[in-house]
């Protein structure tokens, strides 16, 4: 399962890039306009820390324009990989990028039905965003589960799915469960996925044994 961050928080990404548990990261324009920097700048910078697939969204809504970001934001470096949402001109732009042999990641993805037009049009990621389905009262991992059916039934899709709008460490777990290739999680949602009371309560048992021992391992 890869693991990817997402923020565009420079300062983030370096500090979990450090742990060696991140594979990717996934930004959108509202995680831009949060970290005040600017785009093209910010993804270059993710990109020379990151050296797994860096999604950048393009804000186009027509066909063309999409494809002409796309190409651009792809030019940044050789691990982008655009961000079209799913509609139809996202994916009519999603099926030229992917035969340009650029990586799409067809994002907002709601339903199965939306899933299986990404994997024809040429997706390499779709992100299905759990955390918004689940915050309007329906079972956003139900739609993985499903995903991962459909997408287990055809091997020629290439299509993986990248888990997105995670808000917690069991959105995590249950996508693992699933067999989801990707999760794309907030930084604080890493960070929890350490926590454990009694990994804490046992560490400090053992260093006070240990302390009382009087010796030294170098
Ligand atoms: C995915 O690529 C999106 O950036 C993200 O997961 C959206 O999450 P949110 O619902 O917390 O905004």
């Amino acid at each position: 399962m890869k693991f990817f961050i997402d923020t565009a928080d420079i300062a983030e990404i370096r500090s979990l890039a450090a742990t060696g548990l991140v594979d990717g990261v996934t930004t959108n324009p509202s995680l831009v306009a949060k970290s005040g920097r600017r785009f093209l700048d910010a993804i270059a910078e993710i990109c020379s820390i990151v050296g797994g697939p860096v999604s950048a969204e393009v804000t186009a809504t027509e066909a063309e324009a999409m494809v002409k970001e796309g190409r651009k934001l792809a030019a940044i470096a050789g691990n982008v990989a655009v961000k079209v949402p799913l509609t139809p001109d996202g994916l009519r732009a999603c099926r030229t990028l992917a035969d340009d042999g650029t990586m799409v990641n067809v994002t907002l993805c709601f339903s199965p039905a939306q899933a299986i037009l990404a994997a024809k049009a040429g997706a390499a990621f779709i992100s299905p965003f759990v955390g918004r389905l689940d915050d309007v009262g329906t079972e956003g991992m139900q739609l993985i589960a499903d995903i991962v059916q459909i997408y287990s039934n055809y091997p020629a899709f290439r299509t993986e799915v990248l888990v997105a709008s995670v808000r917690h460490p069991m959105h995590v777990v249950e996508a693992a469960k699933m067999g989801a290739e990707v999760v794309t999680m907030p930084p604080a949602v890493l960070r929890q996925m350490f926590a454990h009371p009694l990994t804490e309560k046992g560490l400090a048992a053992f260093l006070s044994d240990w302390q009382k021992t009087g010796q030294s391992i170098l």
